[in-house]
């Protein structure tokens, strides 16, 4: 299973370990996060509700936030509205990867060789976001270039490729996708939050090599 969640939880995710986190611990609710932080020495507390920085926390759940200079070397204990809850979702998955636009092409490849694969996008509150449609979109299409003709899928996936293609390019001009990323239910709640830079550092397709994958048995996502 692969969870998305563009704006901004699994983007954030990439970043932190890209920066050197030793780990993410996902969190369902505030008070579950301050209380596992006590087990992870060192531990910063991350997240966001309603797209804020949650009080008394280390960090909230912009990117920009996850530099190596304060996070290298410590785990980061999460929550967030709807991104470490969609890992709810995933509990009966043999594997679990995570991925964002700015992985996207490294994800891919982790998944070439698995029969079959479920993307869970985290939406917001329950809703379908385009933004999660687009990248679920762009992993369909990543899979179209190397398998074509085995490839199997339902229509929600079709869709969500077609949601892709129809910005043009794969991957797209960076002006046009981050165009996309601010209409979606996600970036107009950043732009209303004043956090629009962080839409442009979701939109910068294959920035990263890396993919988090949860360890299913200690329930904490460390890079594959
Ligand atoms: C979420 O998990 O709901 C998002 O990451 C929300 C956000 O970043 O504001």
């Amino acid at each position: 299973v692969v969870v998305v969640d563009v704006l901004r939880a699994t983007t954030t995710m990439v970043y932190a370990l890209a920066a050197g986190a030793t780990m993410i611990v996902p969190c369902r609710e505030v008070d579950d996060a301050r209380q596992r932080a006590r087990n992870f020495p060192g531990a910063l507390l991350g997240g966001e509700r309603e797209g804020l920085p949650i009080d008394g926390f280390d960090l909230g759940n912009s990117p920009a936030e996850y530099q190596a200079d304060k996070i290298a070397g410590r785990p980061i204990v999460l929550t967030t509205t709807n991104g470490t809850r969609a890992i709810d979702s995933c509990h009966m998955a043999r594997r679990v990867l995570f991925a964002a636009l700015v992985n996207r092409s490294a994800v891919c490849r982790q998944l070439e060789r698995e029969p079959r694969v479920g993307i869970i996008c985290a939406g917001t509150n329950g809703q379908v976001t385009s933004e999660d449609v687009l990248l679920a979109g762009a992993i369909v299409e990543g899979f179209s270039l190397s398998d074509a003709d085995e490839l199997r899928c339902n229509d929600q996936a079709w869709l969500a490729r077609a949601a892709w293609r129809s910005l043009s390019l794969d991957p797209p001009k960076l002006p046009a996708l981050i165009a996309a990323l601010r209409d979606s239910t996600g970036g107009r709640n950043l732009v209303r939050l004043g956090m629009e830079a962080d839409i442009e550092l979701a939109a910068l397709c294959d920035r990263f090599a890396v993919v988090p994958a949860l360890d299913i048995r200690e329930g904490v996502i460390r890079l594959q």
